[in-house]
C-alpha cells in the first residue's frame, strides 16, 4: 500500500473562513435548541419538501469555489456511497424536519453557509445541503478543475479542529471536553521520539499519534520511520476525533447507539477475548475492543530487566490476564472482572453522556474520558466511596510489597532507578516476579477498580511470594 499520503495538521482553511462565521453564529444563538425556529427560509417561503411555487430544489446559485458531493461522486464512488447514509449527509433535512432550517443554524448543517459560494438555500444551492465532503476537506472546484494536479488536491487532516468547527457548544461539547482530555496531547519525550525517528514512530506512534495510528490500524499502511521528517511539535496529531471515528461511514460498531444513530466508531465498543497468558495475545489489538486498540500491554513480563509493564494495560487487567515468558506458568489465574458485563466496558464509566438540559446543565459527551460516578448509580450507592476504599486498600498493599522489596536501588528495573543490566541478571526470580506483579497494578492506573478481584489475586501472590523468601 502507498505511504506516500499527504499529511496536513492544521485544517487550517476551516479556521480562516468557517470559523468567523461560526463564531458570530455561536455569539448569537449557540446550538441546537429542538424546534424553537422560526419558518421560513432565506426565500421567505414556507419550507418544507420544495412545493411551494419557487422552492423547487436546483443549483442556479452554485457558482463559486463549492461544487457539491455529487460533483465528487464519479471518481469517489466508494467513499460517496458510505458518506450518503451517515446523519452527516442529511443534516439539512433535521434542521428541516424541526421547522429549523434558518440562519443561526445553517452554518453547521450545511456547506459553506453565510460564505461567497456556499449554501443559501434549497432553491439556489440544493447541492450544498448537509455536511459534505467539503466541509472537512475544503472547497473542492480547483481540485475538479485540475484533477491531476496534487498542489490542489484537498486536504486530508485528522486533526481534531475540522470536526471541532462544529462539534462544539453547549449542546455538543465533544470538542471542548476533548480538549481537556488526556487524548489532547503528546507526551513531551514521545513527541521528540516520533520527531526523530529511529525506531520510535512504529513503537510508540501506533498508540501515542493519532497520525500513525490511523495510517498503521487503521489503513495498513507501512509507516516509514522519517514519516515526520521535517514537522514540528504542533504538527503531531494525538488521539483524535478521527482515530475512533470513521469520518465516511456509519460502521455498527456502537453497541447501544442512540435510537436511528450509529456514532460512526472505528473498533467495537465491546469485545469479550478469552483471558491468555502469551506474550502475542497480551499486545494484540485485534482481541481488544476500541480503548484497547492501545490501553493494552506492549508485551513485557517478568523476566524483563529495562522497564516494567507500560501503563496500557487496562484492557488485559479488565479481562483478568497477564503475559509471562512463553512455556512458563500463570502468575496469577485468570479472572475476569465483574466490571466486563457493562454493556458498553470502558465506555460505561470513561464517557457517560448527558443530553443538554440548560445553559446551566449543558450536555455532558463523556469525552474528557474521566470517570463519571453518574454512571455508576445504577448498581452501587456510593461509588466514590467504594472507590476510595478499595484505593485505599490496595494502595496499602502496594506500599507494603516496596516496604519489604526495600532500596529501589537494589529492585528496580534499570532504566527506573534500579540497578544496571549486570547486576539485574543477578537479581533472583522472586524478586522479578514481585517487581512485575507490583508494577502491573500501578500501570493499570484504576488502584483496583478495573477488577477487583484480579487485582487483589495479584496483591496477594507478590505477598505470598516475597514470604517464600522471607521478606
Ligand atoms: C475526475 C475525478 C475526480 C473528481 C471529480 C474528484 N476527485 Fe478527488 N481526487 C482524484 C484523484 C485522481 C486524486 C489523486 C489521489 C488519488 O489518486 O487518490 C484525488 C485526490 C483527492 C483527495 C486527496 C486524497 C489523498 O490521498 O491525499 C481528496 C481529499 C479528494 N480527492 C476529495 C475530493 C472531493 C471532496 C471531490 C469533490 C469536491 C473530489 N475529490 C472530486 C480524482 C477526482
Ligand atoms: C459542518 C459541521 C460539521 C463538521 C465539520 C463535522 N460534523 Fe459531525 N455532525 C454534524 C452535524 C450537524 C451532525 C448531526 C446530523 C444530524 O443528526 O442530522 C453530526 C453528526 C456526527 C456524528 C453522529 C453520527 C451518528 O450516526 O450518530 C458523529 C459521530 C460525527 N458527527 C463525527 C464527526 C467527526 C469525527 C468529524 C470530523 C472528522 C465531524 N463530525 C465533522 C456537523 C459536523
Ligand atoms: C456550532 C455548530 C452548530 C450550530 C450553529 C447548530 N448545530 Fe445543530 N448540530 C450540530 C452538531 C455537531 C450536531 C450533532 C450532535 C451530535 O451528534 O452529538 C447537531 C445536531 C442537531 C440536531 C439533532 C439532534 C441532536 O441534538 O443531536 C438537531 C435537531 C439540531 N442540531 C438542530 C439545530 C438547530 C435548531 C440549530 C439552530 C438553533 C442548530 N442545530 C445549530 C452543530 C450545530
Ligand atoms: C466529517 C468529515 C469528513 C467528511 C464529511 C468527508 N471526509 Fe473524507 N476524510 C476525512 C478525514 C478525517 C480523512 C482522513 C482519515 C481517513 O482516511 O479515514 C479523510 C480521507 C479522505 C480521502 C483519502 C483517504 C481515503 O479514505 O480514501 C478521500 C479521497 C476523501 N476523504 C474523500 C472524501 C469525499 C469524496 C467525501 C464526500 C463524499 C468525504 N471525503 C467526506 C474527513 C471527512
Ligand atoms: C500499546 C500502545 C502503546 C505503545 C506501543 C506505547 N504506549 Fe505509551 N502509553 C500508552 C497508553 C494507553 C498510555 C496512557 C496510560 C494512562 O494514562 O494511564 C501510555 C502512557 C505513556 C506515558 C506516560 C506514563 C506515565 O508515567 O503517566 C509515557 C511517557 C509513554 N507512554 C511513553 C511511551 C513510549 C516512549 C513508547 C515507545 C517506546 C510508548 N509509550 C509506547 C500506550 C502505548
Ligand atoms: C478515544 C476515542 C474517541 C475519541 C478520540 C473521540 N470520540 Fe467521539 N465517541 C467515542 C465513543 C466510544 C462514543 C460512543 C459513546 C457511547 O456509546 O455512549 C463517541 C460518541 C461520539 C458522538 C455521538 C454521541 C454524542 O456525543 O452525541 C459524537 C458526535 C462524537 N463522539 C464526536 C466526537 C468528536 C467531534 C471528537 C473529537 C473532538 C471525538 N468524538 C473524539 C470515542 C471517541
Ligand atoms: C489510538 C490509541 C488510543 C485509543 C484508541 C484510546 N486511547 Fe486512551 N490514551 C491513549 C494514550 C496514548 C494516552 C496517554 C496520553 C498521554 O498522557 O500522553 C491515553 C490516555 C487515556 C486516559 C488518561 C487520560 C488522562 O487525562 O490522563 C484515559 C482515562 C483513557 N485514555 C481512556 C480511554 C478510553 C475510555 C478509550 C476508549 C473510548 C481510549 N482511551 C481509547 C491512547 C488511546
Ligand atoms: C467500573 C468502571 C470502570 C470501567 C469499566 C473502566 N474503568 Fe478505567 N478507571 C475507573 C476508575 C474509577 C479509575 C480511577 C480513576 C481515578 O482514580 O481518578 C480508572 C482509571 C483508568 C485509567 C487511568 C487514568 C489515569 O488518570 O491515569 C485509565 C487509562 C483507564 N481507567 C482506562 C480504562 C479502559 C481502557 C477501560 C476498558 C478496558 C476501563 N478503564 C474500564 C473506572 C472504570
Ligand atoms: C451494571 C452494574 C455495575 C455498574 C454500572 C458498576 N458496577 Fe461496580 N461492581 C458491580 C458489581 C456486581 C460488583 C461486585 C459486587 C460489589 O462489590 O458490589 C462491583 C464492584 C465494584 C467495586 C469493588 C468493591 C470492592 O471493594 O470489592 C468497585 C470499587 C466498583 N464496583 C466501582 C464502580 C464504579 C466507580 C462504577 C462507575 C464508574 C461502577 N462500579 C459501575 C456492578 C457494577
Amino acid at each position: 500500500m502507498g505511504t506516500t499520503r499527504r499529511r496536513s495538521a492544521g485544517g487550517a482553511w476551516a479556521w480562516t473562513a468557517t470559523a468567523a462565521v461560526l463564531l458570530a453564529t455561536l455569539l448569537f444563538l449557540p446550538g441546537c435548541p429542538p424546534g424553537d425556529g422560526g419558518n421560513t427560509n432565506g426565500n421567505g417561503n414556507t419550507n418544507g419538501n420544495g412545493n411551494a411555487n419557487d422552492n423547487t430544489p436546483g443549483d442556479s446559485g452554485l457558482t463559486g469555489k463549492f461544487v457539491g458531493a455529487n460533483a465528487c461522486r464519479t471518481c469517489h464512488g466508494a467513499v460517496h456511497a458510505t458518506w450518503l447514509e451517515t446523519l452527516h449527509a442529511t443534516a439539512l433535512e433535521t434542521l428541516e424536519a424541526i421547522g429549523s432550517d434558518v440562519d443561526p443554524c445553517l452554518a453547521c448543517h450545511t456547506v459553506g453557509y453565510g460564505e461567497e459560494g456556499g449554501f443559501v438555500d434549497r432553491h439556489t444551492t440544493n447541492s450544498l445541503a448537509g455536511v459534505q465532503c467539503e466541509n472537512c476537506h475544503g472547497p473542492g472546484k480547483d481540485h475538479i478543475d485540475h484533477i491531476g494536479d496534487p498542489a490542489f488536491w484537498p486536504d486530508v487532516s485528522i486533526a481534531a479542529q475540522v470536526c471541532g468547527n462544529c462539534h462544539t457548544g453547549a449542546h455538543h461539547p465533544n470538542f471542548d471536553q476533548w480538549q481537556e482530555s488526556g487524548h489532547a496531547g503528546i507526551q513531551e519525550d514521545v513527541i521528540a521520539d516520533l520527531l526523530e525517528g529511529g525506531t520510535f514512530v512504529n513503537t510508540c506512534g501506533v498508540c501515542h499519534s493519532g497520525d500513525v495510528f490511523v495510517a498503521a490500524r487503521v489503513n495498513g499502511e507501512t509507516v516509514p520511520e522519517d514519516y515526520f521528517a521535517g514537522m514540528t511539535a504542533e504538527d503531531l496529531n494525538p488521539i483524535t476525533c478521527a482515530v475512533c471515528h470513521d469520518p465516511h461511514a456509519q460502521t455498527g460498531n456502537a453497541a447501544e447507539p442512540d435510537e436511528g444513530r450509529d456514532f460512526q466508531l472505528r473498533f467495537p465498543d465491546t469485545a469479550e477475548p478469552t483471558a491468555s497468558t502469551a506474550v502475542a495475545d497480551a499486545s494484540n489489538p485485534d482481541r481488544f475492543n476500541l480503548c484497547g486498540q492501545c490501553h493494552h500491554s506492549r508485551g513485557r513480563v517478568w523476566t524483563s530487566t529495562t522497564r516494567g509493564p507500560h501503563h496500557s494495560v487496562q484492557a488485559n487487567m479488565t479481562i483478568g490476564e497477564m503475559p509471562v515468558p512463553d512455556g512458563t506458568a500463570a502468575l496469577v489465574p485468570a479472572a475476569a472482572s465483574i466490571h466486563q458485563m457493562l454493556s458498553l466496558q470502558c465506555t460505561n464509566c470513561h464517557m457517560y453522556r448527558q443530553d443538554f438540559e440548560s445553559e446551566v446543565a449543558p450536555a455532558i459527551s463523556g469525552h474528557t474520558f474521566e470517570v463519571d460516578y453518574d454512571a455508576c448509580v445504577a448498581c452501587h450507592q456510593f461509588p466514590e466511596a467504594k472507590v476510595n476504599t478499595i484505593q485505599a486498600e490496595i494502595q496499602a498493599a502496594l506500599d507494603g510489597i516496596a516496604d519489604r522489596l526495600g532500596d529501589p536501588a537494589q529492585w528496580e528495573y534499570s532504566a527506573e532507578g534500579g540497578p544496571d543490566e549486570t547486576v539485574q541478571a543477578t537479581l533472583a526470580d522472586e524478586i522479578k516476579q514481585v517487581r512485575f506483579l507490583y508494577h502491573y497494578v500501578l500501570g493499570d492506573g484504576s488502584l483496583g477498580v478495573h477488577n477487583p478481584t484480579y487485582i487483589r489475586a495479584i496483591v496477594a501472590k507478590a505477598d505470598v511470594i516475597l514470604t517464600s523468601i522471607g521478606r
